[in-house]
C-alpha cells in the first residue's frame, strides 16, 4: 500500500470525464483500491474519487462514521464504480462540502436529498441503494468527480465559499 499524492484544482485532468472500467477483481484495480483507502484514511477525508490520484476511470471510495462527522449520519465504506445516480425527487437541500482537491475551503452546495445510486464493487458486483442526507451528498460529491465537476462549481452564491478556519471560527 501507499499514500498516492492528491490532485488539486487547477490540474486539468480534474476537469475530465472518466472511462468505465472494463475489467473487474483485478490486481491493478484492487492495488489501486487499496492504495486509495490509504490516501483517503492520511488524509481524514470522507471520500476520493480515482481521478484524484491520476486515474481517469470511473471509480470512487468513500465511507463516514460518526465519530469523526456527529452530527451526520455514518454512511458505510463503499467501493462504487461504473455509477449511475438517479435522484429520487426534485428535493434539493444545501450543505458546506470540502473536497481533498480544494483544501482548506469549504462551499455551500445544494444537492439533491434523496437519490438511488447503481454500480459495481470491485469483484464486479452489482449494487443498488436508495440514500438520502448526506449519504446521498457525499456520493454526488464523489460522482461529480468522474464528470469532470468540483463543488466550487455547484456553488450559488459564492459568498458561502472560503477558508474553512475563518468561516467556522467564532
Ligand atoms: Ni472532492
Amino acid at each position: 500500500m501507499a499514500i498516492k499524492e492528491i490532485i488539486k484544482m487547477g490540474h486539468p485532468l480534474l476537469l475530465e470525464k472518466a472511462k468505465p472500467v472494463t475489467e473487474f477483481d483485478t490486481l491493478e484495480l484492487h492495488k489501486l483500491i487499496e492504495d486509495m483507502i490509504e490516501t483517503m484514511a492520511d488524509a481524514s477525508g470522507a471520500g476520493l474519487a480515482a481521478p484524484q490520484v491520476g486515474e481517469g476511470i470511473q471509480l470512487v471510495i468513500f465511507g463516514a462514521d460518526t465519530e469523526r462527522y456527529p452530527e451526520d449520519d455514518s454512511i458505510p465504506f463503499t467501493v462504487l464504480i461504473n455509477p449511475i445516480i438517479t435522484p429520487l425527487s426534485d428535493e434539493t437541500e444545501d450543505g458546506w462540502e470540502g473536497c481533498l482537491s480544494v483544501p482548506g475551503m469549504r462551499g455551500l452546495v445544494p444537492r439533491f436529498q434523496k437519490i438511488n445510486y447503481k454500480g459495481y464493487d470491485q469483484f464486479g458486483k452489482a449494487m443498488d441503494r436508495d440514500v438520502e442526507g448526506f449519504h446521498a451528498r457525499v456520493v454526488q460529491h464523489e460522482c461529480d468527480h468522474l464528470i469532470g465537476m468540483l463543488y466550487p462549481l455547484r456553488i450559488k452564491d459564492l459568498r458561502f465559499f472560503g477558508f474553512e478556519d475563518t468561516l467556522f471560527s467564532e
